[in-house]
């Protein structure tokens, strides 16, 4: 009988990671039956639906609209609704990718179930226990069967918590949507729609807790606001962010424009074409470094240093006041576009195929 692959995805960033990676195992065995579970953790379009669209993903096979809630709340009812589709499709692989809630529900889900995992994304670490994903990073990657990283670094995370059976260094999945797009982002020159030149401005993306779930966020928008004078900003607004901004979104200078999350499409052109990327994302850390685009990173940490040492990625720190330098150090950075890390090629998916296919040949 042909195996069962379940790919459980839920968030925004889960999306590209997941799509090449069912895209590719469904070419490469078309005997494997192949389901998407979506648990509903992100359900807007601009968060969820526009990814199917642009990424050419199928409609999920099910639904489980878990939705917004506490950590618990969230990751409890997403662990319910997979474990009981796991069950009832009877499957034999549980694919799940980075780090967010839902990754962690649909391997816990498994494991319980005797169902083997696979980890896309494995091997992170930002050694910040106060950061939500590296709960369910730790935890995801000690429940995993199949450890696929997309870097050495990721690999010697894992070695050093004693983990050396079942990794392979395949790349990065994510880079492998970004590419497979880029004849069509390229050219879209999508921040015309938003009155800006490419190379001009700078674009944001603020969403993490620890930034905006407190009196940070209103420091970083009048840094923002001080930015704006002197270099255009435009700042897709995360949910969550939006949440808390209440009365700082008003009042703002014409050169600071706040949006609604763009589709892919757009996000990915806007970001090609900009003078720098002022995120505390971790996938945006990822994307710029590929792109050759100047990244600041507002947090004190990142589970991706691979994108400071051989891309363009600078940490900033977790303080609104130094956002005020980046126009300064944009200058500083013009000129330096390192290659892309290796693996980071627009083949991971294929590359991470194979070792699903293979295990499955038995
Ligand atoms: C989650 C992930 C984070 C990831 C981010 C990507 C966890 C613990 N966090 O954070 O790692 O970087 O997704 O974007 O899994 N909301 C909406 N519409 C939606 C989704 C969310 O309005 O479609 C709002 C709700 O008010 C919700 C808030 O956003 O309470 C936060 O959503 P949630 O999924 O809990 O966490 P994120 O901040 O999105
Ligand atoms: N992204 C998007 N529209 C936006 C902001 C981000 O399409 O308005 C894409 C971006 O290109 C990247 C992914 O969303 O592929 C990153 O997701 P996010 O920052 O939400 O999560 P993280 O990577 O921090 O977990």
């Amino acid at each position: 009988m042909s195996a069962r692959v379940c790919f459980v995805v839920g968030a925004r960033p889960n999306f590209m990671k997941s799509a090449p990676v069912y895209r590719e195992l469904g070419a490469l065995d078309p005997s494997l039956e192949l389901t998407l579970l979506h648990t509903g953790q992100h359900y807007d379009d601009a968060m969820s639906d526009v990814f199917f669209r642009e990424l050419a993903m199928p409609r999920p096979d099910e639904f489980l609209a878990v939705g917004s809630g506490s950590h618990a709340e969230q990751t409890a009812k997403a662990l319910v609704g997979v474990e009981r589709a796991l069950r009832e499709r009877q499957i034999d692989l549980c694919v799940v990718a980075g780090d967010v809630n839902s990754t962690l529900a649909g391997a816990l889900a498994a494991v319980k179930l005797g169902i083997p995992i696979a980890h896309i994304e494995s091997g992170l670490r930002s050694f910040d226990r106060a950061m939500p994903e590296e709960h369910n990073r730790v935890l995801t990657d000690h429940l995993s069967d199949l450890l696929l990283a997309h870097s050495e670094e990721a690999i010697t995370n894992l070695q050093r918590e004693g983990i050396t059976s079942g990794v392979h260094l395949v790349g990065n999945t994510m880079i492998d949507s970004l590419v497979a797009l880029e004849d069509r982002f390229r050219g879209l020159g999508a921040c015309a729609g938003h009155g800006l030149e490419a190379g001009s401005y700078l674009l944001v993306t603020l969403h993490r807790p620890a930034l905006v779930d407190g009196p940070l966020l209103d420091a970083a928008i009048a840094a923002l606001a001080a930015v704006s004078e002197s270099m255009p900003v435009l700042f897709p607004v995360h949910p969550r962010t939006r949440a808390a901004l209440g009365g700082a979104a008003a009042g703002l200078p014409p050169g600071l424009q706040l949006t609604d999350p763009v589709g892919y499409l757009e996000f990915l052109s806007l970001e090609a074409d900009a003078r720098a990327v002022l995120t505390d994302s971790g996938g945006i850390q990822e994307e710029a470094t590929y792109l050759g685009v100047p990244c600041f990173t507002l947090r004190d940490n990142t589970e991706r240093p691979i994108t400071v040492e051989h891309g363009t990625n600078r940490l900033l720190g977790l303080d609104p006041k130094r956002i005020e330098e980046v126009p300064g150090l944009v200058s500083e950075a013009a000129g330096t576009a390192p290659e892309p890390p290796p693996l980071w090629d627009g083949h991971a998916a294929e590359r991470l195929a194979r070792v699903v296919a293979d295990r499955h040949a038995c």
